[in-house]
């Protein structure tokens, strides 16, 4: 493996090779594995677990990291091809990430949606043109419209708590006062269908994910033997369901127009998740958020506190899936 920048890219065999190298290395420590080797990583929006989550895996291996967030004691970074550089920004990426990379042995890049342009953000510019600047094996700490890594922890997650394979899986939205990217329900769905689970995207009209995104998912879920489908109706989608992961996303139907989203979503405060959400479920149901959540806003404190929610043990898997992507990109093995 050279790169980790979509789940995609391994195929469903290499994911699971991946998951149980994880495994191994989460019971056996492997202190000197990555003795030497050092990861950059670049933040160009902000994180608490990715961050500390790559910083531990690297330490845990024996090995070590420098983290940059340009325009915070470093100098602030442009990443728009041809920009006159006449503002805030003293450096530019074609200048700042082959300096970074030839520094280190590997280097994680975090790059937002735009939130303007859903064909830029679908096509992954900004990612895909920082990628092009170093050959460096690189790691996506979340790009427009991916999360590997956290798409990986989840499927940890889900494997250790031994929820059935082809369980229904329900990818709710949920309130938020902003449009959030779709980076994390864009990569969950996509890891659900791989996984081979009955995957419903339950959302209100005008937030479903766009075509490119689902026909992704479908064709995951066809390998695997799963299923996706939509819905807007809350009790049909949960009947049953063993998982309720809740996401925050951006109104897909007027992606770019920000008081066109305030509009909608002002008539949307009730989707916070409180406990009666689960009538249909199935007794055992999980509740999954990737973090970080407004408590009382995207889910109720007695559902994140409660004997559902699994958000801690999604999180801290991020350390254990990332510990084995940082030992098949350093070691190779
Ligand atoms: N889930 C996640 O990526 O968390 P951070 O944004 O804190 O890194």
């Amino acid at each position: 493996m050279r790169r980790l920048l979509d789940l995609a890219d391994l195929g469903r065999e290499e994911v699971l090779a991946l998951l149980a190298l994880a495994a191994r290395l989460q019971h056996k420590a492997e202190p000197q594995a990555l003795a030497g080797k050092i990861l950059g990583l670049l933040f160009l929006n902000p994180s608490l677990r990715t961050l500390a989550s790559f910083q531990a895996g690297m330490a845990r291996l024996g090995g070590s990291s420098f983290v940059i967030t340009p325009g915070q004691g470093t100098w602030q970074l442009e990443t728009r091809a041809g920009a006159v550089m006449d503002g805030a920004a003293a450096e530019h990426a074609r200048e700042g990430i082959p300096v970074l990379a030839s520094y280190c042995d590997a280097l994680g890049i975090r790059a937002f949606a735009s939130g303007q342009d859903l064909a830029a953000d679908l096509a992954e510019t900004t990612f895909n043109t920082l990628a092009a600047l170093t050959d460096k094996p690189l790691i996506n700490l979340e790009s427009a419209v991916n999360h590997p890594c956290q798409a990986l922890a989840d499927w940890k997650t889900l494997d250790d708590l031994a929820v059935a394979p082809t369980g229904r899986f329900v990818l709710s939205w949920a309130y938020h006062p902003r449009p959030l990217p779709l980076a994390v329900p864009a990569a969950v769905l996509h890891m659900a269908a791989l996984r081979g689970m009955d995957v419903v995207v339950l959302r209100p009209d005008g937030f479903g994910l766009p075509e490119p995104i689902m026909a992704k998912a479908r064709r995951a879920a066809a390998l695997a033997g799963g299923s996706v489908r939509e819905s807007n109706d809350r009790r049909e989608a949960l009947a049953g369901a063993q998982v309720l992961y809740v996401k925050e996303w951006a109104a897909t139907a007027c992606y770019g127009d920000a008081a066109e989203d305030a509009r909608r979503r002002a008539a949307l405060t009730d989707w916070c998740v409180r406990e009666d959400w689960f009538e249909t479920a199935a007794p055992e149901c999980r509740l999954m958020h990737c973090l970080p959540v407004r408590r009382n806003v995207a889910i109720a404190d007695a559902v994140l506190d409660g004997p559902r929610s699994i958000v801690q043990h999604e999180a801290y898997n991020r350390l254990t899936v990332q510990m084995a992507v940082l030992y098949r990109l350093l070691k190779g093995l």
